[in-house]
């Protein structure tokens, strides 16, 4: 297919970018959510498709919100290409009522490309910043507290667990630090669980590790991992502990219980967190994760 060639092929200007997979891209083509409206643009100049934009309208919750992300060839930037693709996506978020348009800048610690300087132009602020951090496989096995066991399933949440995930979940969504952004926390319930669970599980490999007290069976945190079918690397999604069950380093437990699971092919893996999320933060350097890129949330008003 067209566009994943062109995605794979602007891959190679950026070492730390996670790139959708083809079977990824193709899920979320052809299967759409109800959640989220999604359209891709293409820039074509002369037969060729010389930049991308991907247009995201939130359905369910912040429906004030449009994300954007662009994207050019290097050989055909600095020539308005971005600019023209910025404006239809945010033609197309106006007609569907939005007054914001939201994204995520990633720029690399080393060598930072225009990114920054582009959004810029294109009028967004900053609301939020993470760090991209990646970690070579193997890494050293964080014991559990004995107060706890580790139940890991793949895929979908077993029938015995959801209650208990569900309320981690919805408690990830409302806790995790998400700086000056303005958003509504998205709220799941079973049935969209499920529904997520199934479209994720055909481009990736999910594993989830939750952390069970013994003494009365309460579910104290998670933290779910995916890997995209074919690839060697993984990536970190949430990490939550409950609150009551804070400081028994639970986060770093369930994150290398999930690592040491995962095939020997399986090298790297990468996670996002906000530097100001101490406690994360230094769960991570500890495991041996290093800072590659920064990331920020952006946002321009389009009223
Ligand atoms: C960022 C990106 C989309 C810009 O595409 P582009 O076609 O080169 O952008 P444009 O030519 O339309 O530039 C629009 C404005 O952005 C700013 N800009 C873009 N690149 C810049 C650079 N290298 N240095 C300084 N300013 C820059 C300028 O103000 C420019 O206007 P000007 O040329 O009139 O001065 C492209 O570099 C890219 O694909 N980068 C990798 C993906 C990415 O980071 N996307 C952004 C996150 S959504």
């Amino acid at each position: 297919m067209d566009t994943d060639a062109q995605i794979v092929e602007l891959d190679t200007t950026d070492p730390h970018a996670l790139i959708a997979t083809a079977a990824a891209f193709e899920v979320t083509a052809t299967s759409p959510s109800t959640h989220y409206a999604r359209t891709w643009l293409q820039a074509v100049e002369g037969g060729e498709v010389v930049g991308v934009a991907e247009l995201e309208l939130p359905l369910s919750e912040n429906t004030d919100v449009a994300w954007a992300e662009v994207q050019v060839l290097p050989t055909h930037r600095r020539r308005g290409v971005g600019r023209a693709l910025w404006q239809a996506v945010v033609e197309r978020s106006r007609a569907a009522a939005r007054t914001r348009v939201g994204g995520e800048v990633t720029v690399d610690v080393a060598t930072p490309g225009p990114a920054r300087e582009f959004a810029a132009a294109m009028g967004t602020v900053d609301k939020h910043r993470e760090d991209h951090l990646v970690a070579d496989l193997p890494v050293a096995t964080s014991p559990v507290d004995p107060a706890y066991e580790v139940v890991t399933w793949r895929g979908r949440c077993p029938d015995e667990h959801r209650e208990a995930y569900l309320a981690m979940r919805n408690q990830m969504n409302a806790d995790v630090p998400t700086g000056e952004l303005d958003l509504e926390p998205e709220v799941l319930n079973d049935e969209r669980l499920a529904t997520s669970e199934e479209r994720l599980m055909r481009a990736y490999d999910v594993r989830v590790a939750a952390a069970r007290r013994r003494a009365d069976g309460t579910f104290g945190g998670y933290s779910l991992l995916f890997v995209p079918h074919g690839t060697d690397y993984g990536w970190q999604d949430d990490t939550l502990v409950m609150p009551e069950h804070r400081g028994h380093r639970l986060g770093a437990a369930l994150k290398t219980a999930n690592y040491a699971d995962l095939p020997d092919d399986v090298r790297l893996v990468h996670t996002w967190t906000a530097p100001s999320n101490t406690a994360m933060h230094r769960t991570n350097t500890g495991l041996g994760f290093r800072v590659v890129e920064h990331m920020y949330e952006v946002e321009a008003p389009i009223a």
